[in-house]
């Protein structure tokens, strides 16, 4: 039975208010931010946090990044800040990135899993810092999808993921990059890249001047045995290498014998070079920056009309990795 009528507000004084009363009385709320949407909660909420896990259907020992209106705050919820760190919070806070940090003792354990680090990140999103200052506690926030779904780009993915499960969204529109952030441990002397997102490695390498250590989650990427399914649709995906048309054709030959419904998702370009197969197509748009932005949104259109999905993976180039990692992942649980 459903626990709440979840409303959608759009972001004005009235819906902060009612969202900042919410928080503050141990609630949830879904807000926009410029990657993906956010389900928050108190980080200092032992009993909030246990409902986002609930909620989500979340193995608790996942942890959650704590949101931030301001990047002078970080101090407020981590210690031991290295100058490698400070210079990534001064160039790229706020932005689609989180740094793991060192936890100060005075926020619950829960919020990272038992671990004693703290995931940080400050949103761009004008309307999320606003929300979470009024809130005035740093805010904890998966992404606002169920557990192994696409994350959500827009205030009605998270309705058809939550409804009834929480009280508020708040409706910022739909989310500018549209893949999750970067995520980059900064505790020891090297920056170690633990999820590809919002913000591309090479942007992280001007800032800090060297190589960031990439190693962990290529190998993530490698071993389809990950340890929890990530970015899903409901349907099967394959991913192609770019100009591969053999291999597309081959899936669609296939497919067409067993009368599967199928489409060959891609940029553009790259669409060009498999036209005339007896497939659908689905434009990504024409690089990897609209790409990302359209990605999760098309895997939730796609899954409900098709029965498999052909995806071309992406140049490497800006944030073509981190687009290609997200298919990598949906691929890798078939
Ligand atoms: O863009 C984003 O990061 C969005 C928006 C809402 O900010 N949030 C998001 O949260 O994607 P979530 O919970 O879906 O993903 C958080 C990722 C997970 O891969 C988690 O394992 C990692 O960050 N993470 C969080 N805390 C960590 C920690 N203390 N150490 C290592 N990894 C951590
Ligand atoms: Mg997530």
């Amino acid at each position: 039975m459903a626990k709440f009528v979840t409303e959608v507000k759009g972001v004005n004084n009235e819906s902060i208010k009612l969202a900042s009363d919410i928080i503050k009385g141990g609630g949830l709320v879904a807000f926009k931010t410029e990657t993906v949407y956010g389900l928050g909660a108190n980080a200092y909420d032992e009993a909030a946090l246990a409902e986002i896990y609930q909620v989500k259907g979340r193995p608790s020992d996942n942890p959650l990044i704590v949101h931030l209106s301001r990047a002078a705050e970080v101090d407020r919820v981590a210690r031991d800040i290295s100058d490698t760190a400070r210079l990534i919070l001064n160039a790229l806070m706020p932005g689609p990135i989180t740094v793991v940090l060192n936890r100060k003792d005075d926020l619950p354990a829960r919020v990272s899993g038992g671990r004693d680090s703290i995931a940080v990140r400050v949103p761009l999103d004008m309307g999320a810092r606003i929300f979470i200052s009024a809130c005035g506690v740093p805010i904890a926030a998966p992404s606002a999808n169920t557990s192994t779904r696409p994350s959500p780009t827009s205030a009605k993915h998270v309705v058809s993921d939550l409804n009834g499960k929480i009280p508020l969204i708040l409706d910022g529109g739909e989310c500018e990059v549209g893949l999750e952030s970067t995520v980059v441990d900064v505790r020891g002397d090297e920056v170690i890249l633990l999820r590809r997102g919002g913000v591309a490695v090479s942007e992280i390498e001007s800032v800090i001047g060297r190589a960031v250590i990439t190693d962990c989650v290529s190998k993530e990427v490698v071993s389809p045995g990950t340890k929890y399914r990530h970015y899903a649709p409901s349907v099967p995906l394959v991913v192609v290498g770019r100009g591969d048309r053999s291999a597309v054709e081959r899936i669609v030959a296939t497919n067409s014998a067993k009368a599967i419904p199928t489409v060959i998702m891609g940029t553009d370009n790259d669409l060009k070079d498999c036209q005339g197969l007896a497939a659908d197509y689905y434009s990504l748009g024409a690089d990897s920056a609209a790409a990302a932005r359209r990605l999760f949104g098309a895997m939730r259109i796609l899954e409900v009309k098709y029965g498999f999905i052909v995806a071309i993976r992406l140049s490497d180039e800006g944030l073509g990795a981190s687009v290609n990692s997200r298919l990598d992942k949906a691929a890798a649980i078939m």
